[in-house]
């Protein structure tokens, strides 16, 4: 039976950590000049309603590396725009496609795709949730520090796609980590029970930035605007004043703490330049390493 990755939730632990695992390996093969070709013959499909750079040139360029080819649809150039439903859209790719890598607003789009198309359908980012790039930031973390066991990860910021991405981690692998959002911008309320309550993990949420990076380890932050808040720029930025990862909030944290960011970054907004280009900063190994984990994702999903 075909898997799909909606959303962290369909990996195991195990899962989770296997691909962190064959990830960092591919990455080392690449490296060393091995030519890896699972996907050989095998053709992934982008379909994206919302910008990118980082996720889609990183899938389209793994999905290349490991012998396959790939193909970018912007959704607003498809029959997709002149309301073809997405059940007729998704029956139709399946059958060109071997796995399906979905861009859009509404988790239940991605819902909908994984339930008609024949082929693996991966969020590669909705309203909801960013599965794949947490998957990359944990790699990051594992590279950098060893292992995210024993570590405390503090998240800064919007309780947004990433942060909601970031709880489903921490409740499946136990993870200890530390949100500071400010009030009316928290994650999701019954991801944030389900992380509270899960065996093992210990998440605590403040609107006090400096109490969540206390001693923190690895520091993440995102854009106080997604796509999709476009008009909300200038109330989000009243309200995210005082959450800028800057070297004074950072002094909170362990000395040899790390910074995250899945970019792309608003330098002076909720990272400043110093922090976004200064040694703590793992940012451009973190965006390196989706490719990485691209490539470890489609290689795990497509038959
Ligand atoms: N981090 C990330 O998802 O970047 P893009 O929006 O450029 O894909
Ligand atoms: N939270 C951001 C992440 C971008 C990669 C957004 O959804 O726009």
């Amino acid at each position: 039976m075909k898997r799909d990755l909606l959303t962290l939730t369909d990996l195991s632990a195990e899962e989770i950590q296997r691909l962190i695992d064959r990830a960092i390996d591919l990455k080392v093969r690449r490296q060393r000049g091995i030519l890896d070709r699972p996907l050989m013959g095998k053709t992934v499909g982008l379909l994206f309603d919302k910008a990118s750079t980082r996720t889609r040139v990183s899938f389209e360029a793994a999905a290349i590396r490991l012998g396959g080819g790939s193909i970018f649809i912007s959704a607003r150039d498809t029959q997709l725009a002149r309301n073809e439903p997405i059940a007729d859209t998704a029956r139709v790719l399946g059958g060109y496609l071997d796995a399906l890598v979905i861009r859009t607003y509404a988790q239940q789009t991605v819902a909908d795709y994984a339930r008609y198309a024949a082929v693996p359908v991966v969020n590669a980012l909705t309203d909801d949730y960013h599965p794949t790039q947490i998957l990359a930031d944990l790699m990051t973390v594992v590279e950098v520090k060893g292992d995210f066991k024993g570590l405390r990860l503090a998240w800064v910021g919007d309780g947004n796609n990433m942060a909601n991405s970031w709880l489903n981690a921490a409740a499946i692998l136990g993870l200890e980590l530390a949100l500071a959002c400010p009030e009316g911008y928290r994650p999701r309320a019954d991801l944030l029970e389900k992380a509270m309550t899960a065996p093992g993990a210990k998440v605590t949420l403040t609107t006090d930035p400096k109490e969540a990076v206390a001693g923190a380890d690895a520091v993440n932050t995102d854009v106080w605007a997604s796509m999709g808040h476009e008009g909300q720029e200038a109330a989000r930025a009243e309200a995210f004043a005082g959450f800028t990862v800057d070297s004074a909030l950072l002094s909170a944290a362990s000395p040899e703490a790390v910074v995250l960011h899945c970019l792309p970054a608003h330098r002076g907004e909720e990272i400043s330049a110093e922090v976004l280009e200064g040694p703590r900063s793992v940012v451009w190994r973190q965006a390196e390493n989706k490719m990485h984990m691209a490539a470890a994702i489609l290689e795990w999903l497509v038959k």
